[in-house]
């Protein structure tokens, strides 16, 4: 057994912004920090980080640039699309947004309905900046309805004021079949429920990137608030989106939020690699992947304010990057891992044995804010003993701990980060996903993966057609061209009555 060497990077603590990186407890030395350094130059991570915010087309697959950082671009210094400035536009939006939030009065409940992209950010955002104490908050209840199982939709209808309530339908493309389905149920609630016409289609919002489709489903144009292609659905949070986090916090808490991340872009756009935090944490991945060959890694965020920060990396991380074949349609090395975590301590007492004692190596991410999330009597003490456990897993991991009985034995190791957050607040959350979505584009560059396209998704969305079809009829099923013979066995098992 050996513990982690201790980094002899020149530096081991990293700052932007004040958000703090401590990498000791990642095991890379000097000379290896060299080596992931050259790898970053001989992959082109300079010339990457430039065309992603210069809005060249970084998403080769659909010609598209990934331009989510003009959505936090306040100062609206131009920003070109196809030889145009799309600040403007970006901007309007913000007014528009600005005047919703002043007139939004009398409101109890908002239906947010969309999924994946369109449901983590805003969800993580409102979860988190709840649990911020003074935050001024409109205090309305804000139902996020993803997922097509009703169990959501009547759990939200059985508590949501249908006369005070406003719907906010979220879709990039707006053909979302899950998002579609739960719209005409909430839009038929209202109705049931004696809302008229006009009061509906008062209540009802959208923000999408297909306007079109959004005013054939029957939203008022002036309730519809679009963003562009070149705003990927997991990065969209910092657009008309993030509209619930304005709704409820207020249009200053919403800027904070950009301003946090924008902060954080500037870090990752002008500060030299070797200080840069996103390429920092990216290259002590790839080095645990080509040092230990690591399939996973957690990320414990040690409050329960950020408890769907893991859920929404998941879909940043493993959407983005979880590829096999490059750029050029070549076959990787090494590609996203896969990732998961919860908030801690909580973790500790779940999945940590494994973590310590299992045969992978899995490297964490542990997630700190110096500040407690309470005024309570109790909250610096409880504070210190969340802290000094985070602190003290880490150390645990690195060093393990040797014992005449295996079974008693750690073998230490196992390599992490340490983030420190000031304080949490929409600023500082911004900060945090923005740092998060930049180091996924950092390693995307580094694997020469398109982190921008999700091809993968779409096969299965396909399938589904012609067996939700069998499944509708009832009748015996036999194989075809679209339904193999287990999934044809399996809708029979559903279709016969038990
Ligand atoms: O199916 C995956 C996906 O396309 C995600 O990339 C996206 O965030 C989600 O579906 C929702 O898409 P939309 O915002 O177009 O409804």
């Amino acid at each position: 057994m050996s513990s982690i060497p201790v980094s002899d990077h020149p530096q081991s603590v990293f700052r932007a912004h004040e958000i703090v990186l401590d990498s000791a407890y990642q095991g890379i030395d000097a000379t290896h920090w060299k080596s992931l350094f050259a790898q970053a130059k001989e992959a082109n991570l300079d010339r990457f980080i430039g065309d992603l915010f210069a809005g060249k087309p970084v998403n080769n697959s659909e010609n598209r640039p990934a331009l989510h950082s003009a959505l936090r671009n306040l100062e609206k210094t131009p920003v070109f699309v196809d030889g145009k400035d799309v600040m403007p536009e970006v901007a309007e939006v913000w007014r528009r947004i600005e005047g919703l939030c002043n007139k939004w009065i009398g409101v109890t409940d908002v239906i947010h309905i969309g999924i994946g992209g369109s449901d983590f950010g805003p969800r993580l955002a409102i979860e988190a900046l709840a649990h911020v104490p003074d935050i001024d908050s409109r205090g309305m209840r804000m139902h996020f309805l993803a997922n097509i199982d009703t169990a959501d939709l009547n759990r939200i209808l059985q508590r949501a004021l249908p006369n005070s309530t406003r719907v906010v339908i979220v879709s990039k493309s707006f053909t979302t079949l899950e998002t579609a389905k739960n719209a005409k149920a909430v839009v038929k609630w209202l109705k049931d429920n004696g809302r008229t016409d006009s009061q509906i289609s008062h209540a009802l919002y959208a923000v999408t990137a297909n306007v079109p489709a959004a005013k054939a489903f029957g939203v008022d144009p002036e309730n519809i608030y679009p963003f562009w292609d070149w705003v990927g659905g997991r990065y969209s949070v910092w657009s008309a989106v993030g509209l619930p986090i304005a709704l409820q916090y207020g249009f200053d808490t919403f800027k904070q939020f950009l301003a946090g991340a924008q902060a954080m872009d500037q870090h990752f756009r002008t500060a030299p690699l070797e200080e840069n935090l996103p390429v920092i944490m990216a290259l002590s991945l790839l080095y645990q992947q080509q040092k230990h060959q690591i399939k996973s890694y957690a990320v414990i965020p040690y409050a329960d304010a950020l408890d769907w920060f893991p859920k929404w990396l998941q879909q940043l991380d493993m959407e983005s990057n979880g590829k096999s074949v490059d750029r050029d349609g070549q076959p990787v090395k090494y590609s996203c891992p896969v990732v998961f975590g919860s908030s801690g301590s909580n973790a500790q007492h779940s999945y940590f044995q494994l973590l310590h004692q299992g045969t992978e190596i899995i490297p964490i991410d542990f997630i700190a804010i110096r500040e407690p999330m309470s005024h309570l009597p109790e909250a610096q003490e409880h504070h210190r003993i969340l802290l000094s456990n985070c602190l003290a897993q880490a150390q645990a991991l690195a060093n393990g701990k040797k014992t005449d009985n295996p079974n008693n034995t750690y073998p230490g190791n196992r390599p992490s980060n340490l983030l420190i957050l000031p304080k949490l607040n929409a600023y500082y959350l911004g900060a945090l996903l923005a740092l998060y979505e930049n180091r996924a584009a950092a390693l995307g560059a580094l694997w020469n993966i398109n982190s921008f396209d999700q091809p993968g998704v779409e096969l299965g969305k396909v399938l589904a057609k012609p067996i939700e079809a069998a499944l509708k009829s009832g009748a015996h099923v036999d194989a075809d061209a679209h339904i193999d013979a287990v999934t044809a066995a399996r809708i029979n098992l559903f279709n016969q009555s038990l």
